[in-house]
């Protein structure tokens, strides 16, 4: 992480100076081992939704979209219980930092456009699943619209933990 970059604002230094953003920075074990939460947070997040998405653009056809979904998508969701705390504890140490850094930015926005992918797919796409998805339809590759949701989802997911990577160097 860059240091001071800009001026930072007043609630950005009171969370940095907050008891947990001191112990962030000043306890040897705490930061690392937060981070190792993220991490396997992250892992559970992508491994997930990696197999939906990867189902969705085509793969493992014998499987319905419907039951694989019901399946890992809980885990999608428990993975955040992990990514999210773990996350705002690291932004605690370095609020002020992180903020200015255009990376920390972009990484935000780009969770936000996979919130909204995932949104859309279950409110336009997944309530025709029935039809696109049926014994029958599952010989052919699925419609263009499920295989965009699923590549745009797999990008946009790599492109947050290269955000995420990135942020120790920029
Ligand atoms: C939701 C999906 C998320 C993914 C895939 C993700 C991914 C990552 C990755 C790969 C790292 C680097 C870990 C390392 O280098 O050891 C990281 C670090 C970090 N993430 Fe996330 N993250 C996510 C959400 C969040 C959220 C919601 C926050 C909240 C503010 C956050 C804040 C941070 C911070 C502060 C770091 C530390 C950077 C550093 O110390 O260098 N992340 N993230």
């Amino acid at each position: 992480m860059t240091e001071g970059s800009g001026a930072a604002s007043a609630p950005l230094l009171a969370i940095e100076a907050s008891g947990l953003g001191r112990a962030m920075r000043e306890w040897l074990w705490l930061y690392p081992s937060v981070e190792i939460v993220h991490i396997v947070g992250i892992g559970l997040l992508f491994g997930s939704i990696a197999v939906l998405d990867l189902r969705l653009l085509g793969v493992s056809r014998g499987i319905p979209v419907k039951t694989l979904a019901r399946h890992v998508l809980p885990w999608t969701a428990a993975s955040f219980l992990l990514i999210v705390p773990s996350g705002l504890m690291m932004f605690t140490a370095h609020a002020s930092d992180f903020i200015s850094s255009p990376v920390f930015v972009v990484k935000m926005c780009l969770i936000m456009a996979a919130g909204l992918n995932a949104a859309l797919f279950h409110a336009v796409t997944l309530p025709s699943v029935e039809v696109w998805d049926s014994e029958e339809m599952r010989k052919l590759p699925p419609p263009p619209s499920v295989r965009l949701a699923g590549a745009l989802s797999l990008a946009i997911w790599i492109a947050v933990i290269a955000c995420g990577r990135l942020l120790a160097y920029f």
